[in-house]
């Protein structure tokens, strides 16, 4: 893996959960590093949990006016990620029109307002976080697959307009972190257990498992450029050999992809899965 010293890195989304984990995992790499999301207070506890270069920025990527001040200020970055989102769950006969609204405009307006005005040097990247859900739809949450899959289709066309600036889309498996605070703690150690329990490593992914996702595909060079099964161009696939029945793959493809597999850069192995991953190999990227 290689270094981040002296690289300038932004996680919008970096006070909780999966972008406080990148952000640790970049600022340990030796970046410098802003974590940024709606409320100072949050930020400011979220940065005594870092060490090294830390800097906070109040941003809502719901406001472009914002957005479009901060980037113009700032100087350019290596590395974007967004992982802000709120969105609520529920149906699509359950949920109003204005929730389901609100949480499109939330996490896929948000990080399209944010790669619209993003300014990231050459060979940087931009790295946004979709959702298993694109791809295991759940009757329960239906919209969420479906902005997942919009992200996706974004980061895909981002990845051609943006070039050479890489644009890389991470979808995690269910993780545990804030997001799922609003569940009353029995349920929700129920849901992670009834989860764990289908997974081959019975385990919940934890934040810092995306975060070691993203961190690759921040440090790996120019190789890792947008994931997709949809794209033409080489592929390049690294997976757990050890053992067949893992549900642990890291695919990657790309125009600027090179053929090859089992990369020594790739040690590590995601157990972040969703139900069923035993007998379907999971795409984690
Ligand atoms: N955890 C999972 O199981 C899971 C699974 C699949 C995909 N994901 C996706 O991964 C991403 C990160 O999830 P997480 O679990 O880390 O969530 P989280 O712990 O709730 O963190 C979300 C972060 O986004 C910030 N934020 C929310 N709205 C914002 C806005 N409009 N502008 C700026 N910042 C905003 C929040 O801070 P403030 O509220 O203070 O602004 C917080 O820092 C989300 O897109 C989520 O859908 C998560």
């Amino acid at each position: 893996m290689h270094s981040l010293r002296n690289r300038r890195i932004l996680v919008i989304g970096g006070s909780s959960g999966i972008g406080l984990a990148i952000a640790s995992a970049t600022a340990g790499a030796g970046a410098s590093v802003t974590i940024a999301s709606r409320n100072q207070e949050k930020l400011t506890e979220a940065a005594t949990k870092l060490s090294g270069t830390v800097h906070t920025a109040v941003l809502d990527t719901g406001d472009n006016g914002l957005l479009e001040r901060f980037f113009e200020k700032q100087m350019t970055w290596d590395h974007v990620v967004v992982s802000a989102a709120q969105t609520r769950v529920g149906s699509v006969r359950s949920l109003s029109l204005t929730d389901a609204n609100v949480a499109m405009e939330s996490k896929f307006w948000g990080a399209y307002r944010v790669a619209r005005v993003a300014r990231i040097n050459d060979g940087g990247s931009l790295t946004l976080l979709s959702g298993f859900l694109s791809e295991r739809p759940s009757a329960t949450a239906v919209l969420q697959g479906s902005i997942n899959a919009a992200l996706e289709a974004l980061a895909r066309g981002l990845a051609l307009e943006l070039a050479p600036v890489r644009v890389n889309a991470v979808s995690p498996g269910m993780i545990e972190t804030p997001i799922w605070d609003d569940l009353p703690p029995e349920q929700r150690r129920g849901m992670f257990e009834t989860t764990a329990a289908q997974l081959p490593v019975r385990k919940i992914g934890q934040p810092e498992d995306v975060a070691d996702a993203v961190l690759f595909l921040m440090t790996t060079g120019n190789w890792v450029h947008c994931w997709s099964r949809r794209r033409r161009g080489h592929r390049v696939s690294l997976r757990d050999t050890h053992d067949d029945r893992a549900p642990n793959e890291l695919r990657a493809y790309g125009e600027n992809s090179v053929s090859g597999s089992g990369s020594a850069d790739v040690a590590h192995i995601f157990y972040a899965g969703t139900r069923g991953a035993a007998r379907r190999p999971m795409t984690f990227l």
